[in-house]
């Protein structure tokens, strides 16, 4: 049982999505780990699930009106919001977004956010097309800014048929996530209250956001994406050629943007990893794929290519397992190049600032060099993979750093320090080199 979220008072916000049918789990689950639970509903995600069910499984009476007089009698919505430690909305659809990222108080759910000072998290869940609209992508930023932390959505197969991002996070990745905010510090679900004054561009004594206090928000606004893991290349319907990322590297540098304020796209190779808090992830298996994603992705302030991405992949995908023939002494396959990612991104007329890593088993720098020129890269991170206790699968990773200069390449060498430390250095390099 999880004791950081032991005790706090969870106000648990359902919205008129599918999804909906989640949310009586994930009561649960807030209930086992001993969390107070109370729900409100909105008129809509009563047509998805029922008040009843809610309130049986938290043994509160569920709220739905603004306009209760019962309720008003006894805890009105002023003292709902504040009751709670933090209010989690899941589902949170767009429209209720774009009514929370506008200020709107026209049902009991949206004013309570307006009248609360804990720690407001959703967990967006629509169509993909819904989540890729640029309203809902500047809804989404605008509530960032006034504080809320966003978990999710996932991607994946969505119940209108669709495939992409704007699924809800499974109930067991939102309470982890709402756990590494309780994490973040000491007080963390009583840190979230808004500002009172406008919002300021540099951090606030009183954090805007679930981030530790320490961790500056120099990347709100901004989006980022990045790729991670490895990809792997099918061969026939039981085989593949891939490599050994595990994604850590991509993954820290994915929770460290976050963190500090930005909008994440973390494009995914296969991995055991689960999401960070606040990202968006596109799971993907090959480079074609990767890169389809992360097109789809862009455009974006910073692209960090992460991902240990296969150079070559089948130029004939098998329908059917290789066989083995009768005397045979060895297979050759044929191979075909993959689309360059990040130097496609690179490419782009509208560019991102774009990094790339090098993973390196011998004459690092002159490697690094050639791929910082030849990719047109703004950064890139050398990683001497053959280094023990850093490189493919570890937690500590050791780089060095080059980038474009005057007539010379600079450099920065990075001794060996957990991924995360890592990670953090990168992104301080890459903001004192955006524009
Ligand atoms: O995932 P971990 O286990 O934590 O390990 C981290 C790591 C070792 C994988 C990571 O630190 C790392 O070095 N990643 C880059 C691995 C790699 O593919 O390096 P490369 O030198 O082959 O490629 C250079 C750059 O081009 C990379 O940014 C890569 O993402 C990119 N690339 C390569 C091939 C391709 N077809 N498309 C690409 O975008």
């Amino acid at each position: 049982m999880s004791t950081s979220l032991f005790g706090k008072r969870v106000l648990l916000g359902i919205s008129a999505g599918i999804a909906a049918y989640k949310s009586a789990h994930l009561a649960r689950l807030l209930k086992k780990t001993g969390c107070e639970v109370r729900v409100v509903m909105t008129e809509g995600a009563q047509a998805f699930i029922t008040p009843l069910t809610l309130q049986a499984l938290t043994g509160e009476p569920v709220r739905t009106s603004l306009l209760d007089t019962e309720a008003e009698a006894g805890m009105g919505h002023i003292e709902l919001a504040k009751w709670a430690d933090v209010i989690l909305i899941a589902p949170a659809t767009a429209d209720l977004m774009a009514r929370l990222a506008h200020g709107h108080a026209d049902d009991l759910l949206t004013t309570l956010c307006l009248a609360t000072e804990a720690r407001c998290i959703m967990a967006p869940a629509m169509n993909q097309a819904m989540w890729r609209h640029p309203a809902t992508l500047a809804n989404a930023e605008r509530l960032e800014s006034f504080g809320w932390t966003l978990l999710g959505p996932d991607a994946g197969d969505q119940a209108c048929g669709d495939v992409g991002p704007g699924r809800m996070l499974e109930p067991e990745a939102i309470l982890s996530g709402l756990e590494e905010t309780q994490a973040s510090g000491p007080d963390a679900l009583h840190g979230g209250s808004f500002p009172t004054e406008p919002i300021p561009t540099t951090p606030a004594t009183e954090p805007l956001s679930p981030t530790p206090a320490t961790e500056p928000r120099d990347l709100a606004g901004k989006r980022v994406v990045i790729t991670a893991g490895p990809t792997r290349e099918a061969l026939d319907p039981v085989r593949y050629l891939s490599n050994h990322s595990s994604g850590k590297m991509g993954y820290a540098l994915a929770t460290v943007c976050a963190a500090r304020g930005a909008r994440v796209t973390l494009v995914s190779g296969p991995v055991a990893l689960a999401t960070p808090a606040g990202v968006e992830r596109v799971d993907v298996l090959s480079a074609v794929e990767m890169l389809e994603a992360v097109e789809s992705a862009l455009p974006c302030d910073i692209f960090i290519g992460c991902a240990a991405v296969a150079d070559y992949r089948a130029a004939e995908v098998s329908s059917q397992k290789l066989k083995k023939g009768d005397g045979d002494t060895g297979l050759t396959l044929t191979l075909t190049r993959n689309p360059d990612i990040v130097a496609t991104v690179a490419a782009r007329a509208e560019r991102p600032f774009t990094v790339g890593f090098a993973a390196e088993t011998q004459s690092l720098e002159t490697h690094a060099a050639d791929k910082l020129a030849r990719k047109r890269l703004d950064l890139i991170v050398a990683n001497d993979v053959t280094l023990a206790g850093a490189g493919f699968g570890s937690d500590d990773n050791a780089a060095t750093l080059f980038w474009p200069g005057e007539g010379e390449t600079h450099r920065e060498t990075v001794s060996l320090r957990g991924k995360a430390e890592l990670a953090a250095l990168v992104i301080d390099r890459i903001i004192e080199r955006l524009d």
